[in-house]
């Protein structure tokens, strides 16, 4: 894992060889972003297994349930997380299953290899995902112009390209000739950190704003597009994604300009109506109180609510590698997560 803390001063990978390592990674944001979160759960839970001294069935199932539980503690907003367990869950089933009624080699080491199997097939899935989200999101931006994000939803959030950067690279790929505002996301800076390192890194132009200067730029009529990734989509469209995207969208509709918000289907929570259902990870103080670990404020009370929900009524699409939903999402969402295959209709 790149760990994402030291950026962009220094570049270090960490190598997990431990699910207990890896679920503290994620709990500490050495890895962040929702797809990347998921993808760094099944690994995890695919290690837990690799590494497992059961002997029996029985044993190798009662320590698969911690490592699920230990891994989904981690951090309770991105469904991402919970999605690659369940599917990291069935995955045992199945194998379990398999084994033993395969006698030809030792049971659990079908399973073990059939784990390690999905975890590299959601690690690999996650690619093709944001290149498709991609080619869907980059019809919507404008041929020229700035195109404002939020947080970081690229290369570093994901196994691919990165959701709502993907969608800006693509763009940029295709031709268009645009210039990304990237708003710094106090408290833990995932844009002056990580955006502007990410796209500087890639050559593709920027300019780094503090959160308080949003309202002042979408007013000045330059902003063609606002795209944003998330963290969980409620069955009706409703969007948790980093602290700071729901007055982004406010005062893009106030300006009139399209909200966009770009995820993989994985994102989806559709067993919830609404986003006032959607858990908000609270953070610890010292994020607010000090920048870099220097103090820059009183020993007081704070608040640090790591998430905010985006009303649907302000989202002008969903971009998913199956297609864009429009609104009334509560049958747009539906229907794509009911689409069997990739589709390049407008939905
Ligand atoms: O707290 P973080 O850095 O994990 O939050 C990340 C975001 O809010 C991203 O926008 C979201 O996970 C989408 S990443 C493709």
């Amino acid at each position: 894992m790149l760990d994402q803390r030291r950026l962009p001063a220094d570049v270090v990978y960490h190598t997990c060889t431990d699910y207990r390592e890896v679920a503290r990674a994620i709990k500490d944001m050495v890895i962040r972003g929702a797809p990347a979160i998921g993808v760094a759960a099944a690994m995890g839970a695919a290690l837990g297994v690799l590494h497992s001294t059961a002997r029996t069935v029985e044993e190798l199932q009662a320590e698969f349930r911690t490592i699920c539980t230990t891994l989904e503690a981690t951090r309770p907003t991105a469904v991402d997380l919970f999605w690659a367990l369940d599917r990291m869950r069935k995955r045992f089933e199945a194998a379990l299953a398999h084994a033993v009624q395969d006698q030809s080699q030792p049971e659990l080491d079908g399973v073990r290899q059939a784990l390690v199997e999905e975890a590299q097939a959601v690690h690999r899935e996650k690619r093709t995902v944001d290149e498709a989200i991609g080619r869907f999101g980059a019809e919507l931006l404008p041929a020229s112009g700035t195109v404002m994000t939020q947080c970081n939803a690229g290369a570093l959030a994901t196994a691919g390209l990165g959701t709502a950067l993907g969608v800006i690279r693509v763009a940029i790929e295709q031709g268009r000739k645009l210039h990304v505002l990237v708003p710094e996301t106090r408290p833990y800076l995932q844009g002056a950190r990580l955006t502007a390192w990410e796209l500087s890194q890639d050559g593709i132009p920027l300019t780094l704003i503090t959160d308080n200067m949003v309202g002042h730029f979408l007013k000045g009529g330059q902003v063609g597009a606002v795209v944003v990734g998330a963290d969980r989509i409620a069955a009706n469209g409703d969007t948790a994604n980093k602290i700071g995207t729901y007055q982004i969208a406010v005062l893009a509709r106030e300006h009139g300009v399209p909200f966009y918000v770009a995820a993989p289907l994985s994102t989806l929570d559709l067993s919830i109506r609404s986003g006032e259902q959607i858990p908000i990870e609270q953070r610890p103080a010292e994020e607010v109180t000090h920048i870099g670990g220097v103090r820059v404020a009183p020993p007081v009370k704070v608040a640090n609510p790591a998430f905010d929900v985006t009303p649907a009524r302000l989202i002008a699409a969903i971009i998913t590698e199956r297609g864009v939903a429009r609104p009334p999402y509560v049958q747009s969402l539906q229907r794509l997560m009911d689409a069997a295959a990739p589709a390049r209709a407008s939905h």
